[in-house]
């Protein structure tokens, strides 16, 4: 039987559940270390261009779709042309690839807690803290098995409800205190050096692969073309007024990614002046600087324990929001009971998250072009399957559709006022720019040429 489809409540209750799913460990966790790696301002800058010509304008495209058909991605696409029901398929996938992941990196975001709050703060500033952790056979896991243990339990019981409430007044008080922190950052010595580094762009550090980089942070940070923003779409009332909406959940979500930074990044250069590796640490960069900066805090046990409650809280609503869709998706592909598909998809990303958890440990060896697992599912499905379903939208609603059926969903609310970059960006500057920066980037990556 079909359940009635819910609605949020006003706008309010729209922006927040999809300011939820869109703020997590990718803006706290994943665009620091990016923007560390690849050339700072130069990244930050692409980054900012990026969300307010792509993501804002596919933003508006998965909502409106969403709103239009009343349905999630697979059927809508289906609903408007059978041909691109696999467009929707293929979306559908990514959420359950990153799912065990993110759960893994949100496991050692529980880790972090337990150690602040149980006061064992100089100990996580040591050197070498976070390496040892992580390569354990077993602790990590059992981290990961928490985390991922306890989505599962809120997508069962199914609070979203609640969640939605706590966030309320959590998202604010994460914002002041990744202020507060930022601000502290950068006025350690020698972080001026990289409040610069940040800020200012370098342009000879600009390639393809800055541009790759940013594009797939910008669609994970944002929760794009991956059905989920169809999904929301399905349930936004129509008096609502969408484009509003998207420029609100896009200036937050920037702007939580843009102050992560500026509390990590000057740091680093505080601790080790800046130099390569340091920055190039990839996915540990937030362990290894944050607890050394909290380390040199007066009262940075009480800090650092509110820090990475929030932290953990984001990564939670995220993650909840992960497993919901990819449980709908089985749930409505195979009409089995809710339940019965939890204890699947929960089974299934277990099977896959132990891997991405012992890739640092156990599993050192195993490198597939020279990433560890981890890497290599956040790879595939933020580098090449992501920028696949964004081009395929693209051309759907460009060519199939036509983007005034679109406008026309968007307009029930009175004019859209950017409906003219929101044409050109579909029909012609996003196909055209995905596919090159696609193709180089994928060839850089396997070797065969170099940018
Ligand atoms: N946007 C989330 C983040 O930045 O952490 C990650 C994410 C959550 C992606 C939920 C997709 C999703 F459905």
């Amino acid at each position: 039987m079909m359940e009635k489809r819910s609605s949020f409540t006003g706008k309010i209750g729209f922006v927040l559940a999809a300011a939820g799913s869109a703020v997590g460990l990718g803006n706290i966790w994943r665009f620091p270390y990016l923007a560390a790696k690849y050339g700072g301002g130069i990244f930050l800058l692409v980054y900012l261009i990026l969300a307010v010509t792509f993501g804002f304008s596919l933003m508006c495209a998965e909502i409106a779709l969403g709103r239009k058909t009343g349905k999630s991605a697979i059927g809508a696409f289906r609903a408007l042309d059978k041909r691109f029901s696999f467009v929707g398929v293929v979306a559908s996938i990514i959420p359950a690839i990153i799912l065990p992941y993110y759960s893994v990196i949100g496991g050692w975001v529980t880790k972090y807690l337990a150690v602040f709050a149980s006061g064992h703060v100089t100990e996580a500033a040591n050197d070498g803290y976070f390496e040892n952790f992580i390569s354990k056979p077993f602790e990590p896991v059992g981290w990961f098995l928490l985390f991922i243990g306890l989505t599962a339990l809120v997508v069962l019981l199914g609070v979203q409800k609640g969640v939605e409430k706590v966030s309320k007044v959590m998202m604010p008080v994460l914002i002041v205190l990744t202020v507060f922190v930022a601000v502290y950052s950068m006025f350690m010595p020698g972080a001026l050096e990289g409040v610069k580094y940040y800020l200012l762009p370098d342009f000879s550090k600009f390639s393809a692969t800055t541009v790759l980089a940013a594009m797939g942070q910008l669609f994970y940070s944002m929760s794009l073309a991956m059905g989920i923003m169809i999904t929301y779409g399905s349930y936004m009332k129509k008096d609502v007024s969408l484009e509003s909406s998207v420029r609100q959940i896009e200036v937050f979500d920037s702007a939580i990614a843009f102050l992560a930074g500026l509390m990590i990044i000057p740091a680093v250069f505080s601790f080790s002046g800046g130099d390569e590796q340091a920055l190039g640490k990839g996915p540990g960069l937030m362990f290894v600087t944050l607890p050394k900066v909290f380390g040199g805090m007066k009262g940075g046990a009480v800090i650092g324990t509110v820090f990475f409650l929030l932290v953990l809280f984001a990564a939670l609503t995220s993650s909840i929001s992960l497993m919901e869709t990819v449980v709908s998706i089985v749930r409505d592909k195979f009409g089995l009971k809710r339940g019965t598909t939890c204890l699947i998809v929960f089974v299934v990303s277990v099977a896959l998250g132990i891997p991405s958890s012992l890739g640092f440990g156990v599993l050192d060896s195993v490198k597939l072009l020279g990433m560890s697992i981890l890497d290599m599912f956040d790879f595939v499905s933020n580098s090449v399957l992501m920028p696949v379903v964004a081009f395929a939208t693209c051309i759907f609603v460009g060519y199939v559709i036509k983007p005034q059926s679109l406008i026309d969903e968007v307009e029930l609310t009175g004019e859209f006022k950017k409906k003219k970059l929101f044409t050109v960006i579909i029909k012609y500057v996003a196909p055209i720019f995905i596919v090159l920066i696609l193709i180089t980037s994928v060839l850089d990556t396997l070797g065969i040429m170099k940018i």
